[in-house]
């Protein structure tokens, strides 16, 4: 038997298309971007976390001279909120970054660990998180759900 794993998003063209509400969340992104500490990689990323209180958690990348020792902006910001907000859910999760390891046009995507963190995030407080990949180029892919930045994860299905 053959079968096809299908993955729905939305697609804008800029992320100024979005709300009001999405679109200052990014500008926060990109604002917090500043404050990463990637003098390895140059790569400064930032994750903005919208909680079901309005609440806003920020996390963004920590590098290290040991390199495996650094973390993402993603993890950064998740394991901050479940540290210090462990009864809030995390409604929304919207990454940005900066930097020349990727071309403008390429897509900005979380490593396999994030996606794993992020989707443990959902399986903890039993609710979807909307995530929002916002390109250096604007273009950006909204997914109603981590589950489907994780096919047929570890520990999920
Ligand atoms: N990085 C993130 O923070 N998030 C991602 O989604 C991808 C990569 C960081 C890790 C490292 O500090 C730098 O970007 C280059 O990989």
């Amino acid at each position: 038997m053959n079968y096809r794993h299908q993955i729905d998003y939305e697609l804008y063209e800029d992320w100024h298309e979005l709300s009001d509400s999405d679109i200052a969340l990014i500008d926060q992104a990109y604002v917090f971007c500043n404050q990463a500490y990637a003098p390895y990689s140059n790569f400064k990323v930032a994750a903005v976390l919208l909680l079901d209180d309005g609440s806003v958690v920020k996390g963004n990348n920590q590098e290290n001279m040991a390199y495996p020792s650094g973390l993402c902006a993603e993890r950064v910001a998740l394991f901050f909120a479940g540290a210090n907000f462990p009864t809030k859910k995390v409604k929304a999760i919207y990454i940005v970054a900066q930097g020349e390891l990727l071309n403008a046009g390429d897509l900005l995507s979380p490593c396999g660990g994030c996606r794993q963190v992020m989707l443990e995030t959902e399986l903890r407080q039993n609710t979807e998180i909307k995530v929002f990949l916002v390109s250096q180029n604007n273009k950006t892919m909204v997914f109603s759900s981590a589950k489907d930045l994780l096919p047929m994860a570890f520990g999920s299905i």
